[in-house]
């Protein structure tokens, strides 16, 4: 029996109306377009309106990505969306989306992997659409990751930013999506970490508010190291010569992180598809939003190589090979 692969159809985002930049920081924090700027590489990000949630976002990216992939929502039967910031605890994001487009009967679902969410989200979509389990999976990653930052504090209201970003899974007798690669390490949770929930019971002398809280310096170097060792994994695998990628599509954490990256790589960052200046740090939404950017203004064709890489709290980490 011959292999088959799934491929990506289609690709859509949706950003939200309202842009936060840098000098309106100033204004809210102790921090300057100068430090943002040389430390991150963020020069502007998108953030929800009030009443926006991650599910109108998701819904946003998922309806461009159908429309390019010429599919119809009755046509999907497979829905994964990679969410740390879920509209309600349940119905997951997946059903939300399902009662947005009208469809359902089939398997929907949220997974929670910080900025790695995409990357992981693509995975299990691909071994499904891969083995014939389902026909057309719609894959999303989104995020309103502004509603769980605190604004006064500058280490880390400064990176993160809202958004989704979405792809269309097809069935494929080429590749497609060639290797994924997932890693995680609960080691490291204390160096960026979302303090809340609903089963850890709050203590009323508990100092921790409820707001994303991040060791970035840490952080930072954990991410580059992990970083390299999935790519080299992900080149080692598929018999890969340094240079023979086309485009690298990292997530949007860090320029100097994306830099160390594409060195490992020997890629130079004109083959680095940024988007980071315009959006900062969506996390899950990063990686498929920067894809359909490229895709859309033409850098990214039919038959490239990608590498979409990513790395986020947890730790978790991960890769995926596709030929476009
Ligand atoms: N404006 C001005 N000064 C600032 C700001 C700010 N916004 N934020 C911090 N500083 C100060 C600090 O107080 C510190 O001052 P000090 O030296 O007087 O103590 C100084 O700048 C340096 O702080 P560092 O934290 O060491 O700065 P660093 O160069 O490491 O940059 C950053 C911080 C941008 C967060 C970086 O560490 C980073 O990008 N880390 C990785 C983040 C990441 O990849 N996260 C994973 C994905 S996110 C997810 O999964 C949800």
């Amino acid at each position: 029996m011959t292999k088959m692969y799934s491929r990506i159809s289609g690709t859509g985002r949706c950003l939200p109306e309202r842009i936060l930049t840098n000098a309106d920081l100033a204004q809210m924090v102790d921090t300057s377009d100068e430090w943002i700027r040389t430390r991150t590489g963020i020069e502007r990000r998108h953030i929800a309106a009030e009443d926006q949630t991650t599910t109108d976002l998701a819904e946003g990216a998922a309806r461009q990505a159908m429309e390019v992939a010429g599919v119809a929502p009755g046509d999907i039967d497979f829905l994964v969306v990679g969410t740390t910031t879920p509209d309600v605890v349940f119905p997951n994001v997946g059903c939300l989306v399902q009662e947005r487009l009208g469809i359902g009967g089939f398997a929907a679902f949220s997974l929670e992997a910080a900025c790695s969410g995409f990357i992981y989200a693509l995975s299990v979509a691909d071994q499904f659409v891969s083995s014939g389990k389902a026909r057309r999976a719609l894959v999303i990653g989104a995020e309103t990751l502004s509603r769980i930052i605190d604004w006064n504090d500058r280490s880390t209201c400064v990176i993160f930013g809202d958004g989704a970003g979405a792809v269309v899974l097809e069935p494929s007798d080429e590749p497609g999506i060639i290797s994924t690669h997932l890693r995680a390490d609960g080691q490291y949770k204390d160096l960026l970490y979302h303090p809340y929930g609903t089963s850890k019971k709050q203590q009323a002398d508990d100092d921790e508010q409820p707001f994303l809280q991040m060791k970035g310096n840490e952080v930072f170097k954990v991410a580059v190291r992990r970083l390299e060792s999935i790519v080299d994994e992900t080149m080692a695998t598929n018999n890969l010569e340094r240079g023979s990628i086309d485009w690298l599509i990292p997530h949007q954490a860090n320029l100097r992180i994306i830099q160390l990256t594409a060195k490992r790589l020997g890629m130079s960052m004109e083959k680095v598809i940024m988007t980071l200046r315009d959006h900062g740090n969506t996390s899950a939404a990063s990686v498929p939003m920067a894809l359909d950017v490229a895709v859309r203004d033409g850098r990214v064709n039919r038959g490239d190589l990608l590498l979409l890489e990513a790395f986020g709290g947890g730790f978790t980490w991960g890769s995926a090979l596709i030929r476009y």
